[in-house]
């Protein structure tokens, strides 16, 4: 727990910069990263960005995988996880895009896509560290309530509630707020070797309460990491409020 939302992005940007110097990654040996998109994570992109000019952090044999992207939305428009990706992260640093991995929701085939994305994962070795947030109504990635805690990277439908929660980036118009997404599964998070998660502020601290103080349940798939061997969830006082 951290005073702050900025205190609670710093002490993980510093987390995963630990981490990548650490392990020491090569072009042969690269560090496989999972990131979100979302508003709780920008403090940390901007963070890592910091550390990246002032050198102490490169990209360059770093691999990652984002959690989710929506369906049907160009991979050009403003709001696709694709753009905010490159604004917000990728366009800063020294990683090589051909590294960048992001679902496309408009590929001829969704299933194909997924299948494909949890392929390429696995030969990789699978993900070193999955970074993630939580929607209001405790979903990992785009895991909704009812998801299967045994699932995998699929197509999903977005509970109301998040369509609602996404409205602001989207002019406030529920109407252009895709109604689906391609994610990773509740399972493919769970198979990270480590999951760190960021929340901050009171509209998340039901969640939060719900996800470490109740019971593993696929209505808040976020309390799957009640049973993962190593996992972090980092909040500001706020999010801490219902605990
Ligand atoms: C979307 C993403 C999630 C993210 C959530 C929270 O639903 N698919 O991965 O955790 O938004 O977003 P925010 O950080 O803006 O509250």
């Amino acid at each position: 727990i951290r005073d702050t939302q900025e205190q609670a992005a710093q002490y993980i940007a510093d987390y995963i910069i630990k981490r990548i110097n650490a392990f020491a990654p090569t072009a042969e040996r690269p560090f496989v990263l999972g990131l979100p998109t979302g508003s709780s994570p920008l403090g940390i992109y901007k963070s890592l960005i910091e550390a990246y000019n002032q050198s102490k952090i490169s990209f360059q044999n770093v691999v990652t995988f984002n959690m989710d992207e929506y369906v049907g939305l160009p991979r050009d428009h403003p709001e696709s996880y694709h753009s905010f990706m490159f604004a917000n992260f990728f366009s800063h640093v020294d990683i090589d895009s051909k590294n960048v991995n992001i679902l496309n929701g408009n590929a001829p085939n969704l299933r194909e896509e997924c299948l494909s994305y949890e392929a390429k994962i696995k030969a990789l070795g699978g993900i070193e560290l999955f970074l993630g947030g939580v929607g209001s109504d405790g979903h990992i990635a785009f895991n909704e309530p009812g998801s299967s805690l045994a699932s995998r990277t699929r197509i999903k439908s977005l509970a109301h509630e998040t369509i609602v929660a996404n409205a602001r980036f989207f002019g406030n118009d529920l109407s252009l707020v895709p109604r689906m997404a391609l994610t990773v599964g509740v399972q493919t998070i769970m198979d990270a070797r480590e999951v760190v998660i960021i929340a901050s502020g009171t509209a998340k601290a039901p969640a939060i309460q719900q996800a470490i103080e109740g019971g593993v349940s696929h209505l808040c798939t976020l309390s799957c990491l009640q049973l993962h061997p190593c996992s972090m969830v980092v909040v500001d006082e706020d999010a801490t409020m219902e605990l």
